[in-house]
């Protein structure tokens, strides 16, 4: 049986993508940041996950406002790199696994989750950054993008997003194949992109997120989507991928790792790994 042995939370942040690609990791400047992943990149490569599934956003890439999805899930055999308007970065081709995507569709269909199922998809900074954040440069896992709409409203509720990432384990643990999978929700934290509150990021809704997302993830279904918008800006809403990650794990996790740091570029930038217990244990 396909088990989950953890999840991740991170931001995504599109101008490290070039900060990454022109080897600048490790400046003054940047090393602080980068160095708030290592412990997450030993995790990784000590647990060797099999398979990631990656909760993310596009944001206009290959979903625009013209036809959007609430959620959408990857069939594919490979995710290409989109051009986000700079050019398509040097970085891989994420390898899908189109029988395990085959298998959780059907479960999630079947456990009443009507998604959008892309058997071709490009992806942006929403799933490419986290990657390089995980794996660097190299990626030895295959996965399953589930894309998740936050940028035309109506978003799918807090709720909701918990829900699904219920119904994601239910898939994986349905799953008759002995692989280990990871679920990696990603966005946020606080911040705010345009408007009389561009630039907005609140330390205290942040860190009260992270505090209940690890102890009391319910707590957080509970509140609406206009109170993440307003406690912690716009596109702070995009903090549902993450209890989407949470829905995933048991109800009892233990923290590997936190790691905080604001501003980077206009957001607030976390990170949290929890293992489920049971795994832990091991
Ligand atoms: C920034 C953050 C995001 O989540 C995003 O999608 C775009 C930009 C930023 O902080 O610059
Ligand atoms: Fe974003």
């Amino acid at each position: 049986m396909a088990r989950i042995i953890g999840g991740i939370g991170t931001s995504h942040i599109p101008s490290l993508g070039p900060i990454i690609d022109r080897g600048l990791t490790q400046t003054p400047e940047w090393k602080p940041f980068f160095d708030g992943y290592a412990p997450v990149q030993r995790w990784l490569a000590e647990r060797r996950p099999d398979l990631a599934i990656v909760i993310y956003n596009d944001h206009g890439l290959d979903f625009f406002l013209d036809k959007m999805p609430t959620f959408a899930v990857g069939a594919a055999a490979e995710y290409p790199p989109g051009d986000e308007g700079w050019g398509i970065r040097p970085v891989p081709t994420a390898i899908g696994d189109p029988d395990f995507s085959w298998h959780a569709i059907e479960s999630l269909v079947d456990d009443e989750f009507d998604i959008t199922i892309c058997q071709e998809l490009r992806v942006d900074h929403g799933f490419l950054v986290p990657m390089n954040l995980l794996w660097q440069s190299d990626w030895p896992v295959r996965v399953m993008p589930v894309s998740i709409n936050v940028i035309q409203h109506p978003v799918p509720t807090p709720l909701r997003c918990y829900k699904l990432g219920q119904a994601l384990r239910r898939a994986v643990e349905s799953y008759d194949a002995d692989i280990d999978v990871v679920i990696v929700g990603t966005g946020g934290m606080s911040h705010q992109l345009h408007g009389e509150r561009a630039g907005y990021l609140s330390r205290a809704f942040d860190t009260q997120f992270l505090d209940l997302l690890e102890s009391d993830p319910g707590r957080l279904t509970e509140l609406s989507r206009s109170a993440y918008i307003d406690g912690a800006g716009a596109e702070a809403v995009e903090l549902i991928m993450w209890l989407t990650m949470r829905g995933a794990l048991e109800p009892f996790v233990r923290r590997v790792h936190r790691f905080y740091q604001m501003p980077v570029s206009l957001t607030a930038a976390g990170l949290v790994v929890f293992e489920n217990m049971a795994e832990s244990r091991r």
